[in-house]
């Protein structure tokens, strides 16, 4: 059983991608306490089965309600598809039905339609994120009428990670991808960055991509749809500490993660390891 006492809010990412999405969450939300989790040392998550995916994301998920969060959010699109639909229907109601674990699909698909003069989409993500459709299939939840392509970009998430993101090698690898979205669908006028990483890659995807095309990154609305969240739902903002903290966890060396972490954020930050399992 776990604590029933107020604890922090718990962002999860496989790595340091989820740290985009802390940063706008904190922007919006600076009261609240944060518990951020990066599985570092099992990262990438993108080219994961769906089972590797769904059993690492759940153990970080049991290991946030153990430190006392009542909600998660996902902060990573391979996650978010792969994993959090099993951890709703099939495990909150065995760890604690009264806890909640949210992604960034969703809330990003919801605006998506107000975006796009065409109705034509592109999303760019992790080959995890893009093989499960879960972008195309969300929006058509919502806009039937919306043609969705989706693009995996297995070598991006590398390119940050290895903090090779401004070289001519990444040049090569966004163009290449984005050029191959557009062939496959000219009439796009609004891509997703569907994965929490690229907004790092933003200034070589704007420059490769022709200038009608409009750039969704997931990390402003994320933000906003957790404090619509927190609004329409006080019994969960109750169960929130407010303390404006945030402790960080990596499952990595906590050198590497500190180091990494400043290449994603404004601030820099210490970090522990942990290990989960
Ligand atoms: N941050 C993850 C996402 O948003 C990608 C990183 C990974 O492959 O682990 O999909």
């Amino acid at each position: 059983m776990y604590s029933q006492a107020p604890g922090p809010i718990g962002i999860f990412d496989s790595g340091y991608g989820g740290l985009t999405i802390l940063e706008k969450i904190r922007e919006v939300l600076p009261e609240y306490d944060y518990i951020y989790l990066g599985d570092n040392a099992r990262a990438p998550y993108g080219s994961r089965s769906f089972d590797v995916v769904y059993q690492f994301t759940r153990q970080a998920v049991v290991r946030l309600f153990e430190e006392g969060c009542h909600l998660v959010i996902l902060a990573c699109n391979t996650a978010s598809a792969k994993a959090l639909r099993s951890i709703q229907q099939c495990d909150l109601s065995t760890l604690d039905p009264h806890r909640r674990v949210l992604g960034v699909i969703r809330p990003t698909v919801e605006v998506i339609d107000r975006l796009t003069r065409t109705k034509h989409v592109g999303v760019v993500g992790t080959a995890g994120t893009i093989a499960s459709h879960s972008y195309t299939i969300e929006i058509n939840k919502f806009f039937p009428h919306i043609h969705v392509t989706g693009e995996a970009c297995p070598m991006w998430v590398p390119l940050v990670e290895n903090n090779e993101f401004h070289s001519p090698g990444a040049d090569y690898f966004v163009e290449k991808h984005l050029r191959h979205l557009m062939e496959q669908d000219p009439l796009i006028d609004t891509l997703i960055l569907g994965c929490t990483h690229y907004p790092l890659l933003l200034e070589k995807i704007r420059r490769f991509l022709p200038e009608r095309v409009r750039i969704f990154s997931q990390g402003q609305r994320i933000a906003e749809s957790l404090k619509e969240y927190l609004e329409r739902h006080p019994e969960m903002e109750q169960k929130i500490t407010r303390g404006g903290s945030c402790t960080f966890h990596t499952t990595e060396y906590a050198k590497k993660f500190t180091e990494a972490a400043g290449l994603f954020l404004s601030q820099s930050v210490k970090a522990d390891k942990i290990t989960i399992e």
